[in-house]
């Protein structure tokens, strides 16, 4: 696991859209795994700015988003097909046979979840993986609990998610209570793994998540045992990790204070 701190939320965004596009020129048909949610949306931007400024090809590329909430329909502006393709997809040459989020108007989820997951198998599993936190460790919906799902499932929302999403709603009242959700073993399958977190509200959830047992309480902690994962944070989230941290765990994760410093790291 190596840490990046990055001086502020647009440079977060900026260093997780050259590892995304850095990951499309190397294999221009990769299997991308995506993320909603508020703290990607810079992401989304830049790499919006690559394809416009520099022609960053998505043509071969597959996507499949990590979750979606059952009840709302794809044109609903809360649903995370209508946040994707308003923030990317249409911005970019996807191809649309080649995208992919859970079908939450389904009307069997439990064959949906079955379907999903056969489908990312299918396609070799997930190169590159962005995931954004929960502030209760949450990692797409896989939200604490006794024990880890392993692959696509449906997901009863914990009240805190629900409150935490509620302001994108009208009414809390209007968050739907379930969701589709990729589960721990297809995230943990994907071969590189970029963790993005923003605001002094993730701090104690980032620290958590690189620092302390790893447990399905704590879903996102299990991403200590991936073989490659990126966290980069902005200093806001990163202030647990800096007050609390001795040498030694900062020897341990590799911590870096600035990830520009660190580029050759990341491209190697
Ligand atoms: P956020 O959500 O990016 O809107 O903070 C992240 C998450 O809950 O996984």
């Amino acid at each position: 696991m190596r840490v990046f701190i990055v001086k502020n939320y647009e440079e977060l965004g900026v260093q997780a859209a050259q590892i995304v596009s850095g990951q499309i020129y190397v294999k221009p048909n990769s299997i991308l795994g995506l993320a909603t949610g508020s703290t990607p949306l810079s992401m989304y931007r830049h790499l919006v700015n690559i394809y416009q400024e520099y022609g960053l090809d998505f043509s071969e590329v597959t996507t499949f988003n990590l979750d979606e909430y059952v009840g709302l329909p794809e044109d609903d502006k809360n649903s995370y097909h209508y946040y994707m393709y308003n923030h990317l997809f249409r911005h970019v040459n996807l191809d649309r046979m080649k995208i992919h989020l859970p079908d939450g108007m389904a009307v069997n989820i439990d064959e949906e979840c079955l379907a999903y997951e056969k489908a990312i198998q299918d396609c070799g599993g997930i190169d590159l993986q962005v995931l954004g936190i929960g502030q209760n460790g949450h990692i797409g919906f896989n939200e604490p609990d006794e024990k880890f799902e392993a692959y696509t499932h449906e997901v009863k929302l914990k009240q805190d998610t629900i409150e935490a999403n509620a302001r994108f709603f009208d009414d809390v009242s209007e968050v739907p209570t379930r969701a589709v959700s990729m589960g721990i073993k297809t995230i943990m399958q994907a071969k590189k793994v970029v963790l993005l977190a923003n605001g002094s509200n993730k701090a104690e959830a980032v620290y958590r998540a690189v620092c302390e047992s790893i447990t399905p309480t704590n879903p996102a902690s299990i991403l200590q045992l991936h073989q490659d994962v990126i966290v980069i944070i902005e200093e806001g989230a990163a202030t647990y990790l800096r007050d609390r941290l001795t040498l030694q765990q900062k020897e341990r994760i590799l911590f870096f204070n600035k990830i520009h410093e660190c580029n050759g790291i990341i491209a190697s």
